[in-house]
């Protein structure tokens, strides 16, 4: 028996103009995220700077709007002053956070370039982890001062006659984290974060600045870190950090697929606590989020069971499956749902490591599961989130009680004439009578309905079979009357896109 569910979604009722940066990723010096992945010189494919370019043209047609670099953990080690000037000379580093071997050979101006041919920003982190003002405000003055000094003037002299002008730049990564270089207590980061604030804006008042948040809402410190940082750090930045992963290693598909509640339980504490910090200091400035990583994470491949200080290992190669991208789909929609206060997001991460995107060393590039519902809501999510009001029939799983099956929101493009209403069917027996009411919009006509569903919900693709779990247009959705009625298979990942007549 099909399950039933509706959405009610009016063009005056709006959540938030969506920030297309909720649509960003991730690319951090972990296992072969740069090396082998969006960098190998040897790739027949590489180009004059060994950017291979079939990874290239994926990034493009994704429009990713931001990628966050050069870390993650990685950046709390990290020197950045031995990734510029001429290769020669750059060290070979035990890196700490991965045990690996960096050899910086890419480093803040190759990454620089790369993101200019990807067609995105650069979300630029500092290490606040064993170095802490000094380095980050030379960094700025480095990547961002016109001439004239000695930062800017190496930067020229290293061939980057123009300056980078990064807007975005977190304050240190996971600070909360035992598993960090340098990890600090609130009030200890609090205090440098805010000191270095003041200093990388004094040097460039333009940028916009992320403290760290916990590394994930279940860290026993959370909500008191947010308040603690929140509080020492308020007037020098703009946003503060989520990180969340979440997995079925207990193979409970059900559960799994209900843990976007918990994501939206998180944003909306972190929301609250901006909120308390704003109220407390009698403040007019309002915060806003960067969940700068979020994904599906297995973790079985990790720096523990491989050889240390090896260059580029082939590290938490995670290959997701069809109920991966059913998570990763809730996922989107969440974010989209709190864009009036999450207004950057970062899959984590965008190539090989925890990626949608997989590269074969000299061979292949092929996309996961995960690759579509992100790709969908990066192409269509774009516009306006509208308040989506849902009935549907529900279920209690391990963790959660009354999970709607359905997961939707709709998004108008106002100059694109457009609506794309995006569902998930997360019931993993029936299909769902789907009645959308758009009504307010007068006539609309379905352009496509894009379906992603495999009978099996563990079904995955692999560089020898990477069209196994792949979108198809065939969805049946019909329009009449600014009504839209469809029939979502079980377990599937939906994409209504409609033209307002
Ligand atoms: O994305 C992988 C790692 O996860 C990042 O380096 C770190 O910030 C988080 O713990």
């Amino acid at each position: 028996m099909s399950k039933k569910a509706t959405l009610l979604a009016d063009k005056s009722f709006i959540l938030s103009e969506i920030d297309n940066r909720i649509y960003g990723a991730f690319i951090e010096h972990l296992g072969r995220a740069v090396y082998e992945g969006i960098y190998e010189p040897d790739h027949p494919s590489a180009d004059s700077q060994g950017f291979r370019r079939d990874v290239l043209d994926i990034v493009r047609s994704l429009q990713v709007p931001i990628v966050r670099y050069p870390g993650g953990n990685f950046v709390s080690g990290y020197n950045w002053e031995d990734g510029v000037g001429p290769l020669a000379e750059r060290p070979k580093v035990l890196e700490l956070a991965w045990v690996s071997l960096e050899t910086n050979e890419i480093g803040t101006n190759e990454f620089a370039d790369w993101a200019k041919k990807a067609n995105t920003e650069v979300m630029m982190a500092v290490n606040l982890g064993t170095r802490g003002i000094d380095a980050a405000r030379n960094l700025v003055e480095y990547c961002n001062h016109p001439s004239g000094s000695f930062w800017s003037d190496k930067r020229i002299s290293h061939g980057y006659k123009e300056p980078h002008r990064f807007k975005t730049w977190c304050l240190g990564n996971e600070m909360d984290g035992p598993w960090q270089i340098g990890q600090k207590t609130a009030a200890e980061y609090g205090r440098l974060a805010n000191e270095t604030a003041k200093a990388m804006k004094w040097v460039d008042p333009s940028i916009e600045l992320v403290a760290c948040g916990s590394s994930g809402s279940g860290m026993q410190t959370f909500a008191e870190w947010e308040a603690t940082v929140l509080d020492l750090t308020y007037d020098n930045v703009e946003y503060i950090s989520l990180h969340s992963y979440y997995d079925n290693k207990e193979n409970n598909t059900e559960n799994f697929l209900a843990k976007s509640l918990d994501m939206d339980e998180f944003i909306k504490s972190v929301i609250s606590i901006c909120d308390y910090v704003k109220a407390k200091k009698r403040s007019k400035k309002q915060l806003y989020l960067s969940f700068d990583e979020w994904n599906v994470w297995y973790s079985n491949n990790g720096s523990a069971v491989i050889d240390r200080w090896q260059v580029a290992p082939p590290l938490y190669e995670d290959v997701y499956s069809l109920e991966d991208a059913l998570a990763v789909g809730c996922f989107l929609i969440t974010l989209m749902k709190h864009a009036g206060r999450v207004k950057m997001a970062c899959i984590a991460q965008l190539v090989n490591v925890i990626a949608p995107i997989t590269t074969v060393k000299g061979g292949t590039v092929w996309l996961q599961t995960t690759f579509y519902p992100y790709l969908h809501a990066a192409l269509y999510g774009r516009g306006t989130a509208l308040q989506p009001v849902i009935t549907s029939d529900k279920y209690d799983s391990k963790d959660f009680t009354d999970v709607p099956y359905l997961e939707a929101i709709a998004v108008h493009n106002e100059e694109g004439n457009t609506v794309t209403v995006f569902a998930v069917n997360r019931c993993l027996t029936d299909s769902i009578d789907f009645e959308a009411d758009l009504r307010s919009f007068g006539e609309i006509r379905v352009i496509e309905h894009i379906v992603l569903e495999h009978e099996d919900v563990k079904a995955h693709n692999t560089a020898f079979d990477q069209k196994r779990v792949a979108p198809h247009s065939g969805g049946l959705a019909t329009a009449d009357s600014g009504k839209v009625y469809a029939k979502l298979p079980k377990h599937s990942w939906n994409v209504i896109r409609l033209s307002i007549v």
